[in-house]
């Protein structure tokens, strides 16, 4: 006998990709307070039972997503229990510190496999549960998704390649009534910094240039980027689609 799906008919199913720290954990509860159940994952079991422990709508199914079949057998976590899924945010995602000199293959495909085809064979394993409920996508790109980044090329290059998926499945996917839509952050408190490798006076270092270049003052904090992931997810939001919104205090109009 299968289980019977456990959700009404009208409550909505969200992947929250990276939901165990910043911006991913401030959507995984925003999506949860706004009574949408979200699956969370990311590959610390530990932080995600913290992110779940705070709401119960949440749950957390610990994944690599750059592991062979896990993106298929993560919205299957998701179908499976709760029977639909409406909301796909692909927000996990890493930084490299890499210059031209120092490109390394193996880091240039690491990012790539992160930022770029886990992100898309998420979108591809949830396609037809998206086109059953008219569903949405959320991508999480960056400010350095459409601005230089020195030092850091490729990741740049890889929120561009965000960027411009987010575009073309927009209208890949209109018909089937999906909207796509991108957050760009600017510098926002987070993992990301510290996860990059980063000594821990480099990354102070890097947070106090960022700020000073901030028309806004200040870094931003990761509830003030899910608000807008929430915003875009939500069915009201009906005749947006293909945008890319920047959310970084007005760094992203600075020369
Ligand atoms: N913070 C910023 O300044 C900023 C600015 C612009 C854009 N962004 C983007 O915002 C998104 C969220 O980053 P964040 O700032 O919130 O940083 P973060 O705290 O480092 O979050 C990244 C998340 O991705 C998860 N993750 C990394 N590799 C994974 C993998 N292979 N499989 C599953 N999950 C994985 C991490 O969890 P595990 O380590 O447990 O796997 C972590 O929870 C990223 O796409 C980032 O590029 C951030």
């Amino acid at each position: 006998m299968t289980a019977q799906p456990i959700t009404h008919e009208r409550e909505r199913v969200a992947i929250v990709t990276g939901a165990g720290s910043g911006i991913g954990r401030a959507t995984a509860l925003a999506l949860a307070r706004a009574g949408t159940h979200v699956l969370g994952v990311g590959r610390r079991a530990e932080a995600l039972e913290q992110t779940a422990a705070a709401n119960p709508g949440i749950v957390a199914l610990p994944a690599d997503i750059t592991a062979d079949g896990i993106p298929r057998a993560v919205v299957e976590a998701a179908v499976d229990r709760w029977g639909r899924l409406d909301v796909l945010v692909n927000n996990a995602g890493a930084t490299a510190v890499m210059s031209l000199a120092d490109t390394d293959a193996e880091r240039v495909t690491g990012l790539l496999a992160l930022n770029v085809v886990a992100p898309s064979l998420l979108a591809q394993a949830a396609l037809p549960h998206l086109r059953a409920g008219r569903g949405t996508i959320i991508n999480v790109s960056s400010t350095y998704g459409h601005r230089p980044l020195p030092g850091a090329a490729h990741y740049a290059a890889s929120k561009a390649a965000v960027e411009q998926l987010t575009r073309s499945w927009a209208l890949e996917l209109a018909s089937d009534g999906i909207r796509v839509n991108a957050v760009a952050p600017g510098p926002t408190e987070s993992e990301a910094l510290s996860a990059a490798g980063l000594p821990e006076a480099t990354v102070e270092q890097i947070k106090q240039d960022e700020a000073g270049r901030i028309p806004l003052g200040r870094r931003g904090r990761p509830e003030e980027v899910a608000a807008w992931i929430v915003h875009l997810a939500d069915p009201a939001a009906t005749w947006i689609t293909g945008q890319i919104l920047t959310v970084d205090g007005g760094l992203d109009l600075t020369g």
